[in-house]
């Protein structure tokens, strides 16, 4: 696991949109014969990457014409339409803004009439383009992946999950501050989606996910805890803000910043 301690949310969000484009390009030099494969996430967290990705876009070094996406999560009975939608947040925030081919960009369907059926065709679409090559994501203030809330099985796949209260409430400033008008259901990719991922990237910004980032890194590997998983990961990163370090130890916070001097 690498951890990246950076000043500020802008340092977090130039850095993880600078690693994000490296990694298209890269992957896209070799001329390989599939698209690269991202997944991505909602949240506040991915807010300022996605603005640094578009700007990225823009100034013509970042192109999503061989990128595939797969998002993390949706909720179920939203109309894909409705502004609260993680459809609508990602039109939004990228997906309008670069050149992807819309039919390349993918999000659950919690409209689905056959949920379990949908699980399985998005887990079947991520093998069949290749499997994920980036997983970028965001994490709860109680350590939660995607929607994949404590207690959750450290090999789920895609599935519905049921949002604890707490979700609710945190995601209610996003619903009029109205934690019952939050459905109370979501489809996920699970912690198996994203520990099978090539690479895993976690942006994790402020005092709030300070808890769950001490637990991640200094605690043991636990399902309470889902973010920990990825220290059974072969390639993760996180890439943090000073403020949710606050519950490291200082010696561990030095530890991490000197393997980064010595690797740069
Ligand atoms: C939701 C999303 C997660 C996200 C989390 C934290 O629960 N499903 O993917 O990581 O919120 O959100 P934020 O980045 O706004 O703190």
């Amino acid at each position: 696991m690498r951890l990246i301690v950076l000043k500020d949310y802008q340092g977090v969000s130039d850095w993880a949109a600078r690693y994000v484009a490296r990694s298209i390009a890269e992957y896209n030099a070799e001329d390989k014969d599939r698209d690269f494969v991202l997944g991505l996430p909602t949240g506040s967290s991915p807010i300022g990457m996605y603005r640094r990705l578009v700007e990225l876009h823009k100034a013509g070094s970042l192109s999503f014409s061989r990128v595939v996406t797969f998002n993390m999560d949706e909720y179920i009975g939203l109309p894909s339409d409705h502004p609260r939608s993680y459809h609508t947040f990602m039109n939004e925030q990228l997906f309008s803004l670069v050149d992807i081919d819309p039919a390349k960009a993918n999000l659950p369907n919690g409209n689905a009439p056959d949920l379990e059926a949908e699980c399985a065709r998005y887990e079947a679409a991520i093998e069949a383009s290749g499997g994920v090559d980036l997983f970028v994501g965001g994490v709860g203030s109680d350590g939660h992946l995607a929607f994949n809330m404590p207690g959750s099985s450290l090999a789920s796949r895609t599935r519905v999950k049921t949002l604890t209260a707490s979700t609710r409430q945190a995601n209610a400033r996003f619903f009029d501050g109205d934690p019952e008008a939050v459905p109370s259901t979501a489809l996920t990719v699970g912690v198996g989606t994203i520990m099978a991922a090539r690479e895993v990237l976690i942006i994790v910004s402020g005092q709030s996910k300070a808890r769950a980032l001490r637990h991640a890194v200094e605690e043991g590997v636990n399902h309470l805890w889902p973010l920990s998983c990825l220290q059974l990961h072969p390639s993760s990163i996180l890439v943090c803000d000073e403020e949710s370090t606050m519950e490291l130890k200082a010696g561990t916070v030095q530890y991490f910043n000197e393997i980064e001097a010595v690797g740069a």
